[in-house]
């Protein structure tokens, strides 16, 4: 081969050795906790849907092996502990590749705000591997891989409304009754999951959730349509032990429900809290409003249907 076919190889590779990608938010619509499990873990059952609110990650070959995670944003650690650093290193050791792998993560999502973007970042991380190293595994690989890295990784790996069952890593496709315009309040406080499920359980000795009245999440295909009564059928069973462990979080919680005029809900274990509406200029103006009047970051974004990555 010639220098300058190599040279051309090198170039060509150069260009298909990068992958680009973008990992969305989510919110839970419903979270209900059936119980404890006898593996620490809790019984999930939470209709979710990504919303358009993004982290962006690129991923390029480099030479040394091992990763190199490169991110400027505050509060997102860049050893053992990020999603993504456990998703490459499993990879490779699955796949028994000793390449390495450099990635840039711009992040949008709050961490620590029940959005999923850590979980969200591994899924990403896992198609961006199976496309670098054209792995060709399937989409039920690289979800029994999420699995083992989180709960909330495979949900991501859907692309559109979910519900999630078992500790949450069982996925199946949901549709969603109602689609508009969703405001999140990010109260800047970042809250630990595993904390609000202990409290969960503090609030629960038996282990069991005992009796509800809340509708299953298939019922929210056919819901209601407008976005308040929308609202009025959401439930997260976590929001009580969220805000015990977070007492902020209630008064917070009173009063956006009171400028919404609309119930608010907590995403996952919090602490974003979010509402519905209709039209745009409304969600607009109520995220406007909670900017100007309580001082906190709002911004609104749409459930979303496809994988946009
Ligand atoms: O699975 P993941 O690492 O994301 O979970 C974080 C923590 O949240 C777990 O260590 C556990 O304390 C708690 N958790 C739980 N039940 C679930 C999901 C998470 O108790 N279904």
């Amino acid at each position: 081969m010639s220098s300058r076919n190599s040279h051309q190889l090198l170039y060509f590779k150069r260009d298909n050795s990068a992958v680009t990608l973008r990992a969305p938010a989510k919110i839970n619509w419903t979270l209900r906790v059936l119980g404890r499990r006898p593996d620490g873990y809790h019984e999930l059952e939470s209709l979710v849907s990504p919303v358009s609110l993004y982290d962006d990650l690129s991923f390029s070959v480099r030479p040394e092996p091992g990763v190199k995670l490169i991110c400027g944003a505050p509060g997102v650690p860049l050893d053992e502990s990020n999603l993504v650093v456990r998703a490459v290193r499993r990879v490779a050791e699955l796949a028994g590749i000793h390449a390495g792998v450099e990635c840039r993560l711009e992040k949008r999502i709050p961490v620590g705000g029940g959005l999923g973007g850590g979980s969200s970042n591994a899924a990403s991380t896992l198609v961006a591997l199976n496309a670098l190293w054209r792995l060709n595994w399937s989409r039920q690989q690289l979800a029994s891989v999420g699995a083992e890295l989180g709960s909330d990784v495979p949900l991501f790996l859907h692309g559109g409304p979910v519900i999630m069952t078992g500790r949450g890593e069982r996925i199946r496709p949901a549709e969603l009754g109602w689609w508009g315009w969703v405001v999140l309040v990010f109260p800047g406080i970042p809250v630990s999951t595993a904390a609000v499920y202990e409290s969960w359980r503090e609030a629960h000795p038996s282990g069991s959730g005992g009796q509800t009245d809340t509708r299953p999440p298939e019922w929210f295909a056919n819901a209601p349509s407008g976005a308040v009564e929308w609202m009025e059928w959401t439930y997260n069973m976590l929001e009580a032990p969220a805000m015990k462990v977070c007492p902020a979080l209630e008064e917070l919680m009173r009063r956006l429900t009171g400028m919404a005029n609309r119930p608010m809900r907590l995403s996952g274990s919090g602490s974003t809290l979010f509402t519905a509406f209709d039209e745009p200029g409304e969600a607009d103006r109520f995220a406007a409003a909670v900017t100007k009047e309580v001082g906190l970051e709002a911004g609104v974004v749409r459930p979303t249907r496809q994988a946009e990555a």
